[in-house]
Order: C-alpha cells, then sequence, then structure tokens
C-alpha cells in the first residue's frame, strides 16, 4: 500500500513547488464543479468513472467533496495551481491546457489502483497539498514512426493518454520513410494502395490512416492539450513514395519496398515540376487534416548522388543559377516552405536544413550534425532538442552482452542509452550556450521502429520517457537521479495499472531477431 504522503512525493514530473502539511483528506464520491473549462471537467469526470466504476457528476458546489476547476490569472497557459484541502480539490487555470496538466498531476494523487479501469474506491484518502507548477519549456514532443512499423489507431489513442500523464504535449507523427507512406491523399491514391504495404516472407505487412482515422486522433490529442505535428519527408526518405509513383524519381524507377533500413538512393527529382506539384497537393490535404501550426519536412538523410547524374536535375540547377545540389535542395524546400507559409504554416527539419540557410520561421530539430545546430543558433532560429545519443529511444536501454554484440553494425548504428543518461541530459550549457537558452524550444524524444513493432514500443519509451518528460518539464534546480528514481519507483505502479509495461531488463531470449524481430 502506498500512503497518500508518498504520492504527493512521488509526482512525475516534479512539479515547481508543493507544499504539504502531512494531513490527507478522505474524499467521497466527489461533484466536480466548473464554469469555464467544460471540455477539461467532462474529461475529469470520465477518468473519475471509469477509475472507479461509480457514475460521477457534473454540477453545483454541494457536497463535502468538491473537485472545482476555476480560471485564475496564472504565468503562462500551460501553468496551474492544484490545492487539497478539507471539502476537496480545486485547480486554478487560464487555459485548458493548464487544466490538462493539473488533472495529470491530481491523477498521481490518488492510489496507483485508480489508473486501473474499475480500480479505485471511493471514499479514497487524499494528501492535503497546494502545487503551484509551469513547464521549463513550452514543447516537450514524442516522435513515433508509424512507417517502419504501422500502429494502429487505438494503439496511438491510448498513447496520447500516457503521453498526457506524463504532461508531453506534442505528438511528432512520423508518417513518412523508405518503408511505407501511411498517410491517405485523395490525389495520390496510390500512396495508400501501394506504399503503404510490403510483402515479406510472404506476409503483407501495413496499413495506412484514413483521414477520418487522423481526424480522431487529432480530436483526441486536442482533448488533451496534446499538438499534433504530421512529418512528410521531403525529397528523400521516399523509396515507398516512389514505388507508388516511379515517375517523380530521376531514374524513373526504384527498388522494391522492404524492410532494408538505412538511407536509400533514390529521392525525388528535383528537376522535374510534377515532382513540386505532388508535394503542393499533398501539403493542400495535409493543412486540411492537421491543425496545428507546424508542418514538419524532414529533409535529413537525402543523397544527392541521382541529382548529380540527372539530366533534368542539373538543367534546373543552370536554369536557376545554383551553386551545385544542395543548393537544389535548398531551393526545393524554400518552394514547399513559401507554399504552407501562404497558407499559415512554418516548417520544422531536421539538422540538414541548416546547410543551405533555414527558411524564414522555420525551427530546427536536432538530431546529429553539432554543426547545423549552432548554425541554426547563429541564425537566432528555435530549435527542438532531439540528440540521438540522449534521446534516441529506439537505441537499447542497456549494453546486455547476451544481445548487444551480436550484431556489431546494429551496436555502432545504436549505442546504448540507460535511464540515467537520459535523466542527466541537458541541452542548455552543454549543447546550447545558456546566453542562447531562449532559442530551445524544448526537447523530443523519438521512436524510430525499424526494430520496434507495436508491441515493444511500451517497452522501449518506458520508464525513458518519464525521465524526459521531467528534464523538459521540470526546474533543473537540485535534478537528483537518485531522487528521482526513488519516485520511479512508486510511479511503476502508476504505470503497471494503466496497462504499461516498462523495460526491466533484458529479454530472456539471447536473439537479437526476437528482441527486435523485423517483420
Ligand atoms: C533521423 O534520425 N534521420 C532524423
Ligand atoms: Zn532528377
Amino acid at each position: 500500500m502506498t500512503s497518500p504522503h508518498q504520492l504527493v512525493a512521488a509526482i512525475i514530473p516534479q512539479p515547481l513547488r508543493v507544499t504539504t502539511i502531512g494531513r490527507t483528506f478522505l474524499m467521497r464520491k466527489p461533484v466536480v464543479y466548473t464554469e469555464d473549462f467544460g471540455a477539461a471537467a467532462d474529461r475529469l469526470v470520465t477518468w473519475l468513472q471509469r477509475a472507479s466504476g461509480t457514475p460521477v457528476q457534473r454540477g453545483r458546489v454541494s457536497t463535502s467533496s468538491n473537485i472545482v476547476i476555476e480560471r485564475h490569472p496564472v504565468a503562462s497557459d500551460e501553468a496551474y495551481e492544484l490545492a487539497v484541502y478539507e471539502g476537496g480539490a480545486r485547480i486554478r487555470a487560464r487555459h485548458p491546457d493548464g487544466v490538462s496538466r493539473a488533472i495529470a498531476t491530481l491523477q498521481q494523487l490518488f492510489p496507483p489502483a485508480f489508473h486501473q479501469p474499475g480500480g479505485g474506491k471511493f471514499p479514497v484518502e487524499l494528501p492535503q497539498c497546494w502545487i503551484e507548477d509551469q513547464p521549463r519549456f513550452p514543447w516537450r514532443g514524442l516522435l513515433l514512426d508509424c512507417s517502419r512499423h504501422f500502429m494502429t489507431v487505438d494503439y496511438i489513442l491510448d498513447l496520447l493518454d500516457a503521453m498526457a500523464a506524463h504532461k508531453m504535449n506534442v505528438f511528432h507523427w512520423h508518417l513518412v520513410d523508405d518503408q511505407a507512406w501511411r498517410l491517405q491523399i485523395d490525389r495520390y491514391p496510390l500512396l495508400t494502395e501501394v506504399a503503404a504495404w510490403r510483402v515479406h516472407n510472404g506476409v503483407r505487412h501495413g496499413g495506412f490512416y484514413a483521414k477520418d482515422d487522423v481526424r480522431r486522433i487529432v480530436a483526441h490529442a486536442a482533448s488533451l492539450g496534446i499538438r499534433v505535428v504530421p512529418e512528410i519527408e521531403l525529397p528523400g526518405h521516399a523509396n515507398a513514395a516512389l514505388n507508388a509513383y516511379p515517375h517523380f524519381a530521376c531514374r524513373g524507377e526504384v527498388p522494391p519496398i522492404e524492410p532494408r533500413w538505412g538511407v536509400y538512393p533514390d529521392i525525388f527529382c528535383a528537376g522535374l515540376d510534377d515532382s513540386l506539384q505532388f508535394y503542393r497537393d499533398v501539403m493542400e490535404e495535409v493543412i486540411e487534416l492537421f491543425p496545428d501550426r507546424f508542418i514538419h519536412i524532414g529533409g535529413d538523410e537525402a543523397p544527392r548522388d541521382r541529382w548529380k547524374e540527372c539530366p533534368r536535375c542539373q538543367a534546373r540547377i543552370a536554369a536557376l543559377g545554383l551553386k551545385d545540389e544542395a543548393a537544389l535542395q535548398t531551393w526545393m524546400t524554400r518552394e514547399i516552405q513559401t507554399f504552407v507559409a501562404a497558407r499559415g504554416k512554418a516548417i520544422i527539419g531536421w539538422d540538414e536544413l541548416q546547410y543551405g540557410g533555414l527558411p524564414p520561421d522555420s525551427i530546427l530539430q536536432h538530431w546529429r550534425y553539432e554543426e547545423c545546430l549552432a548554425g541554426a543558433i547563429a541564425e537566432n532560429h528555435q530549435v527542438i532538442i532531439s540528440q540521438n545519443r540522449h534521446l534516441y529511444f529506439d537505441y537499447p536501454h542497456d549494453k546486455d552482452p547476451r544481445v548487444h554484440s551480436r550484431d556489431t553494425q546494429r551496436n555502432d548504428w545504436m549505442p546504448a542509452l540507460g535511464l540515467e543518461k537520459v535523466y542527466g541530459f541537458d541541452p542548455i550549457g552543454t549543447l546550447v550556450p545558456a546566453e542562447k537558452a531562449n532559442l530551445v524550444l524544448g526537447m523530443e524524444c523519438t521512436l524510430w521502429s525499424e526494430f520496434a513493432p507495436q508491441e515493444l514500443v511500451h517497452r522501449q519509451l518506458f520508464p525513458r520517457i518519464c525521465a524526459v518528460s521531467e528534464i523538459a518539464w521540470s526546474s533543473p534546480r537540485d535534478r537528483s537521479f537518485a531522487e528521482f528514481s526513488k519516485r520511479l519507483d512508486l510511479h511503476l505502479l502508476r504505470l503497471k495499472a494503466m496497462g504499461i509495461t516498462p523495460y526491466d531488463g533484458p529479454m530472456a531470449s539471447p536473439d537479437w531477431q526476437q528482441i527486435y524481430p523485423t517483420p
């Protein structure tokens, strides 16, 4: 049994200020009351009902146990105050996002059993406390690669709930790569008829997101205060799309779609007007589906060898008076960036976007090349930190001798990344000088899925994402891995009740293929 005092001492991510008085409050089945934040209150009611298996009312403050949600001028949209006192709980925020973050904290004050449907019971003893909280960074993201392996809509909806429970607020949806294109685009039906599928060892693998699926995911995320940023790779990581439409490739033909990882040489032909029209058409439909201001256009790992030998690409370089193929990529990126900018959108791109100079208003997502990060900072562009050595959660948790040494190529690509290393990461003062800290929008961990089909994603993410949620949300002052680990011990009970099984050591099997199967 965990006591209410242990619960309030084990909140993840750690709030800015927590004051306790060593007393508890016995909450009977509460009435939830709000004038300003109806949708958030409904969500809390739904959670309380699911947790306790009994109906919970919205209504007037009339009982001895209330949960009141009020508008209040706190410091930022995600800031909140939460009090548990004799009489109930009170949440104060100025924006629904702040209420969402407060609910995530309040849920952690309930015993872990409440995180399991039907697991909780009223009356319940809650710790009396006063919490003031706000995030360190406004961008706390998770990239989920749904190209290398397809993930179901239901899985993603649940994952969004788990993100909200950790105050993570950006779902970066990697929808396009060499191994599949996953997004329905009406004007290019072969993207989902052809490019969403591959056959391996006689088994057809794949799937795609119809527009209604996307709308469901975007709406659920919005209800949790999570923004959804789609990633449409341009011009590389395009082998799947080019299987559907090979005439967009410089050579007019490409290798088949297969689970062969790494960087593919065939990319969209930049000399072909139809390639640019393809991206404009796709962006129009993407803009219709995704309300967020940002669209991620990838830009990483686009080898330009085909462009070097392609007469159309060379003709484009000559006609525009460009210096080389790198400048051609910059030109292509700008064409699409201006197109989306005219429709109110801005772009994010990986490090490589910086080589030709960043388009105005664009954000750099740093994964690998420190000179690109430094260049972006020097040009006063905002950056998102996803540095691979600390935030790539496709990498193995530990250097397990039984599995880690069996595939040396993968060992080099994916060094071990343990929890303590994640928790100890702070980009400010290391990757980014302190005087430029204001350019760091936040952090994003990534779950590339080459070796992580859906059934292994939780195992790769947890508990490392708990550490990320804290380094991105909480103040870095007094941070201690030993202290975090103590809170995490209790937090694992919450995860377990949510049905989440985190990594807890190497699996018994000594076979890489069983741990990271390739379909
Ligand atoms: C990346 O990992 N290619 C951004
Ligand atoms: Zn070409």
